[in-house]
């Protein structure tokens, strides 16, 4: 079967998804591989399913089953809302009910940024919006706090409510825009109290049904899910919840390994998740491949099965800046052994003859070229995968691209996207 290939590369265009998250894949470039298939039969995986492009084109386009995961549980509650549809229920009827006084907040992580009576008001909007959805349901009242991390489950699989959620998000990061640092992923916290935001709950709750609006417009023009059976989760993309050879194909792209630290880039929705303690926000900066956080105490904990990869780790290994041979050597070996027992997951949960479509971003350390698409070429490969497909992506040429010996000065804000396409052969 020929597989349609569109670029990749995020369009930034595009309005049929709710929240913009900066490392998603383009809605059409998983539109085009589908319409190759036949949907009625198929078991689709993204076990990087991120803001979930694949599982909500899947779903809309009514692939059979639909599985996707991610280690950050915001990645998932994102993916969740992408699936809402609209309703005339979607406009809430907010109450204004005061259910928590400031006694009641310990510790909340929202404190980084807002004061403590500004909290209050946050979280009696919270419970607002989700008595106001969930009474729909349920007939009863939820008076306590979201307490990280049995809530997301709820989120992950209610899609309303994950979307309400999604507007909440919007709106405290507006309102902590402030603290943004020059690294987009990065937010820096409030020094002292009087750098602290201040909001009552009458402008907090007005901000939020001003957003929900806007959203709901999204909402109104999305194409509506044919979806038939869905199951987004929390998973480590090592440790898939499927039986052995359950899928037929794969469209993912990996974390990159372009030291961005995705865990941090949603700090600010973890803490309105309500993730208190900075040692659960440190434990799932561990787990994440590509963290910055180098956990390894020992060198290569397992073959890498990559030429290219090893070719890398000794360039790293002999630079002569500092900090190459001691954090960099290990950080890069952390994120070779990541994916190379992602894949072997990957093969694991494949059925023979299923395919794998994945998107690769290069990237440089230093002056040394990370050729990622041909690490991960070697990886499936020495699995038992055949290369059906390699196609690269760039945007326009620059002078820095066109000259092979400035390669070191390239514009890294413009790498090269690779699609390639594996067949598994035994
Ligand atoms: C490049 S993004 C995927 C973007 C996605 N295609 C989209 O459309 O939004 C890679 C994702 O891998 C996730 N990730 C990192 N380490 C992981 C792990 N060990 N297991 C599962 N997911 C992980 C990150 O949270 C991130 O969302």
């Amino acid at each position: 079967m020929k597989t349609n290939i569109e670029n990749p590369k995020y369009n930034s265009n595009d309005f049929s998804f709710i929240y913009r998250y900066y490392a998603g894949f383009s809605t059409s470039f998983v539109s085009e591989i589908l319409s190759g298939y036949n949907l009625d039969n198929l078991a689709l995986l993204d076990p990087w399913n991120g803001s979930g492009t694949t599982s909500r084109v899947a779903c809309q386009l009514g692939v059979k089953k639909v599985y996707g995961f991610d280690i950050n549980p915001i990645m998932s509650v994102i993916a969740s809302g992408e699936l809402a549809e609209y309703d005339e229920n979607t406009k809430l009827d907010l109450k204004q009910r005061n259910y928590l006084m400031n006694r009641d907040i310990l510790q909340d992580p929202l404190e980084q940024w807002f004061t403590k009576t500004s909290v209050k008001n946050i979280r009696n909007t919270e419970l607002n919006i989700r008595n106001a959805v969930l009474l729909e349901e349920s007939a009863y009242e939820v008076n306590y706090l979201a307490i990280f991390p049995d809530f997301y489950e709820l989120l992950i699989l209610n899609h309303k409510l994950a979307y309400t959620y999604l507007v909440l998000f919007e709106v405290v990061k507006k309102l902590t825009e402030k603290f943004k640092s020059t690294n987009p992923t990065w937010i820096k916290i409030a020094k002292s109290p009087n750098e602290k935001i201040k909001i009552t709950q009458n402008e907090f709750q007005k901000l939020f049904l001003s957003e929900l609006e806007a959203k709901n417009g999204i909402l109104e023009k999305k194409t509506r899910n044919l979806k038939k059976e869905v199951q987004l989760g929390v998973s480590d993309s090592r440790t898939l919840p499927l039986e052995d050879e359950s899928i037929d194909l794969t469209i993912t792209s990996p974390p990159y390994c372009t030291r961005i630290d995705y865990a941090v880039a949603t700090r600010v929705e973890l803490a309105v998740l309500g993730m208190s303690s900075n040692s659960d926000f440190e434990s799932l900066r561990k787990q994440m491949i590509g963290t910055t956080k180098v956990t390894n105490s020992e060198y290569f904990q397992r073959e890498i099965p990559s030429k290219t990869a090893i070719l890398f780790l000794e360039s790293v290994y002999n630079h002569s800046s500092k900090a190459s041979k001691t954090y960099y050597y290990k950080q890069f070996i952390q994120y070779f052994e990541g994916i190379t027992d992602s894949i072997l997951e990957i093969s694991r949960v494949t059925k023979k003859n299923g395919k794998v479509i994945i998107v690769v971003q290069d990237s440089f350390y230093k002056d040394i070229y990370l050729n990622i698409s041909q690490v991960f070429k070697e990886l499936f490969n020495n699995n038992g995968w055949k290369t059906l497909e390699k196609k690269d992506f760039t945007k326009k040429q620059t002078m820095a691209t066109l000259n092979k010996n400035s390669k070191v000065y390239r514009d890294i804000s413009n790498p090269v996207e690779t699609v390639l396409i594996f067949e598994r052969m035994n």
